[in-house]
């Protein structure tokens, strides 16, 4: 019988981390999965504990398998976390561990709107680390994600809990637009980026069908339940972002927002073969909710 592939997954905990390790679970995939915390396994898989992702306590649980699926990441800053820290010098020594445990290929999740022209912040960071894992010689697979949705993503639960207060908040006028993928999709191409060839050191948006606007998703998810949608003016979002930590929207949510970038799906369908499943279907159906 062939052997299974193993698979390590970093950030295990986060939210793509946790759907993407139940599906391959599900695929009979054999995992090592790694977080900061104590975490529940699934099938198939064992667990590493590191609070620091220390090579010593790592190599040689890792050291036999065939992809490493990097999705630890930061979007917002502190003075005691920044995109230098996490996005950039974490990267460079999970790149050293699959280096030196010869590890085949890495996949890494940058994000929707890298480039070189950039001046975000958080896009600065991840172009730094997609330009590591290019230039490590590993074979990699660099997604650049839109907005990702599931039952369980970030902004989702933020609008569920709005819900409940009747009151949904969205900054400015709401007319730049978003490409949202379903987390179901990107389990799916992740999976499919293992081995096949068209996948081998490319780097590909992660977006899905529809393009529509941020007030439009916000109304489609609400639909049916009376909920008033409150405009904040921009400036008022900003200076919050600034000056509040614990706001809504933090600064690079705001840039990316109002950024309105949009991503090559036909390519991504060409490549992927799979059928992409409509989000403005998915909310229209409330299965969200
Ligand atoms: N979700 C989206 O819509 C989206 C869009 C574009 C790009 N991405 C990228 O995709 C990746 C996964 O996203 P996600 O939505 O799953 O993010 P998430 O839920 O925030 O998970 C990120 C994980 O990174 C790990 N992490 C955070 N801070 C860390 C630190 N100081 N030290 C070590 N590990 C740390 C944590 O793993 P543990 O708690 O397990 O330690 C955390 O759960 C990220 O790189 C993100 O930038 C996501």
């Amino acid at each position: 019988m062939a052997k299974s592939i193993q698979v390590v997954v970093t950030g295990a905990s986060g939210f793509v981390a946790k759907n993407l390790r139940k599906y391959l679970s599900e695929n009979n995939i054999d995992l090592i999965s790694i977080s900061r915390n104590d975490f529940k396994t699934y099938k198939n898989e064992q667990k590493i504990i590191s609070k620091d992702y220390d090579e010593k306590l790592i190599i040689n649980k890792i050291k036999n398998s065939d992809v490493l699926i990097h999705l630890i990441g930061i979007g917002k800053q502190s003075i005691d976390i920044d995109y230098e820290m996490i996005n950039v010098e974490l990267t460079k020594r999970i790149v050293n561990l699959v280096k030196k445990t010869k590890i085949k290929k890495i996949v890494y999740n940058s994000g929707l709107g890298v480039s070189s022209k950039t001046s975000v912040g958080y896009f600065i960071s991840k172009y730094k680390a997609e330009k590591i894992i290019v230039n490590s010689g590993l074979n990699y697979t660099i997604f650049r994600p839109s907005y990702i949705v599931g039952k369980d993503d970030l902004f989702t639960k933020f609008l569920k809990k709005q819900i409940k207060i009747k009151t949904i908040e969205i900054p400015g006028s709401g007319s730049y637009s978003i490409q949202p993928i379903s987390i179901n999709d990107v389990v799916k191409i992740i999976f499919q980026s293992f081995n096949e060839i068209k996948f081998k050191n490319k780097i590909y948006d992660l977006v899905g069908p529809d393009y529509l606007t941020f007030e439009q998703y916000v109304k489609l998810f609400c639909k049916g339940s009376k909920i008033k949608i409150k405009k904040i003016n921009l400036e008022t979002a900003y200076y919050d972002a600034i000056n509040n930590k614990k706001s809504n929207f933090g600064i690079d949510d705001l840039n990316i927002l109002v950024g309105d970038f949009k991503g090559n799906y036909n390519q991504l369908e060409k490549i992927t073969q799979i059928k992409f499943e409509s989000v403005i279907e998915l909310l229209k159906s409330g299965r969200l909710l």
